[in-house]
């Protein structure tokens, strides 16, 4: 397999300087497969990028919005004929299995088959005014030039959710995805350009580190080039960025993490809500932002369910993305480093289930019916935790990774207060039969997200998708939805009656007979 080199691309060029070093991208189901050798750009790097995306914006905003909707139409098109190949080289960079990534890759052409449509609509509305010869109208406008800093779990899924929409409403952009994924970032980019016919500086990449990148960014704020940030990570860097663009009066769009709980009622389908646990807590190595974190069982339904979820988990097969298995590798070492302390908070009043062994998969800690060779990658044991309770590290943080914990409710008061007290609030799920349940659970809960008798993870891409809390501040992504974030509306009103109307003074009032009574 070959080795690409990625660099940046800015204003149509590929960036000839390396001034932040190489880095490389790897396999992580086979570390010693070099996917891509990356040229990493520092902070003055991106702030060209945005100088260059600033002046490329206006001439895109020019562009009529139908003709825009097109070249997203070519884009899916594109997109949609390349989808093999994009979604092996994801498999081969981040290891999520093949049948994941290919929909994943589907999340994008279902994202442009969305907003192709948009380009004809992006509709603003006439307003009837409370005087007479004079009409109200409103107008959505292109916010500008628009950063998108992405993670690389999703690594051309989430980037779409932006970057598709942004590109459509008028907007330029940069963005500056995972190191750890910057092949595929490559080849979405790239894709997209060429798909699109996309002017140069309409939408430039920049490869870089955190740090170079928020330095690069606060430049770019201060300069006045970036309108808007939109942002998948952290919830600690969410927060930087949170306050970092509230400074320049800006609110970003944000995608953090979750503690995404799963209610497990007595009038739950147990088998069904196995089949649902096993996929959310599991399924991408538990690497979703979505992913499961606790299942919340009701103590009359708790032994059951535990018991069949952790057959069902020691049955799964995990191993070789490339082969049919329930989740792959952890993403990249850093993933993998800060999953062992995940571990490390298990503690002896909790009792561990799910595998033949927790930690790094190897010959000496093996998993039984693994499929490929565990010592190539950074394979882990998927890893249930039962008896988790606020206060357990595990209950109250994010645990990225193959984890879940469980847990027992009597009520629902109970149930839902659980499901809130990590205080993130991205997805959620509820395994009953009660309608009764299921409403009163969807009223209580403090996700941006609700699934009932389905998994936590898995969102179609046409409904809103962010959360509350620590997952997020409210924005909301995907279908018409996104819409508000990459553009501001714009009032309008014009008065035809040739002299000066004064709005709440000049209006003519009716006279009512507020005394009348029926005789
Ligand atoms: C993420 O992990 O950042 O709903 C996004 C889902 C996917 C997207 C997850 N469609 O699980």
């Amino acid at each position: 397999m070959p080795t690409r080199t990625v660099t940046s691309v800015i204003g149509g060029r590929p960036a000839a300087d390396t001034p932040a070093g190489r880095v490389r991208s790897t396999n992580p189901a086979h570390l010693d497969e070099v996917v891509a050798e990356v040229a990493l750009g520092d902070a003055a790097q991106f702030a060209a990028a945005a100088r260059n995306a600033r002046a490329a914006q206006q001439a895109w905003a020019d562009v009529p919005a139908p003709v825009r909707g097109r070249a997203i139409a070519h884009i899916g098109r594109l997109i949609e004929d390349n989808k093999e190949a994009l979604s092996a080289l994801v498999t081969r960079e981040i290891g999520k299995p093949y049948a994941e990534s290919l929909g994943e890759v589907q999340e994008i052409i279902d994202t442009c088959d969305f907003f192709l449509g948009e380009g004809r609509r992006l509709y603003g509305q006439t307003v009837p005014s409370e005087v007479p010869d004079k009409q109200l109208f409103t107008f959505r406008n292109p916010v500008g030039t628009v950063a998108v800093i992405t993670a690389g779990n999703f690594p051309v899924a989430v980037p779409s959710w932006y970057i598709v929409p942004a590109l459509l409403c008028g907007n330029t952009v940069v963005w500056k995805p995972a190191e750890y994924s910057a092949a595929a970032s490559a080849a979405f980019h790239e894709l997209f350009c060429r798909g699109g016919g996309l002017p140069d500086g309409v939408f430039n990449v920049v490869h870089a580190d955190g740090p170079a990148t928020f330095a690069g960014l606060e430049q770019a704020l201060g300069a006045g080039l970036i309108d808007k940030v939109g942002f998948t990570g952290s919830s600690e860097v969410g927060a930087r960025i949170g306050e970092l663009t509230g400074r320049h009066l800006q609110s970003a769009c944000l995608e953090l993490g979750g503690k995404n709980p799963m209610v497990v009622t007595p009038y739950a389908d147990i088998d069904l809500a196995v089949e649902g646990a096993l996929f959310a807590g599991f399924g991408t190595a538990g690497q979703r932002c979505t992913s499961l974190g606790t299942v919340i069982c009701h103590e009359s339904v708790h032994d059951e369910f535990l018991s069949r979820f952790a057959a069902a988990t020691a049955a799964a097969k995990v191993g070789d993305p490339v082969q049919d298995v329930l989740y792959g590798p952890m993403l990249d070492a850093k993933f993998a480093e800060r999953f062992e302390k995940f571990l490390g908070w298990v503690s002896p009043r909790h009792t561990v289930l799910g595998s033949t062994g927790t930690g790094r998969i190897t010959a000496a800690n093996p998993r039984e019916g693994f499929v490929g060779d565990p010592e190539a990658g950074l394979f882990y044991h998927p890893t249930i935790v039962d008896g988790v309770r606020p206060g357990d590290e595990i209950f109250d943080q994010e645990t990225f990774g193959p984890l879940v914990g469980v847990t027992t409710y009597q009520t629902m008061d109970e149930a839902i207060e659980l499901s809130n007290a990590p205080g993130y609030g991205l997805s959620s799920a509820i395994y009953t039969n009660d309608a009764r349940e299921a409403f009163r659970y969807r009223r209580g809960v403090s996700a941006g997200m609700l699934s009932v008798n389905n998994s936590t993870s898995g969102a179609e891409a046409h409904l809103p998708f962010g959360g509350n809390g620590k997952s997020g501040n409210g924005s909301r992504q995907s279908g018409l939805w996104v819409l508000d974030q990459f553009t501001r509306w714009q009032s309008v009103n014009w008065d035809y009656s040739g002299k000066l109307q004064k709005a709440q003074m000049d209006v003519v009032e009716l006279t009512p007979d507020s005394d009348f009574r029926l005789a």
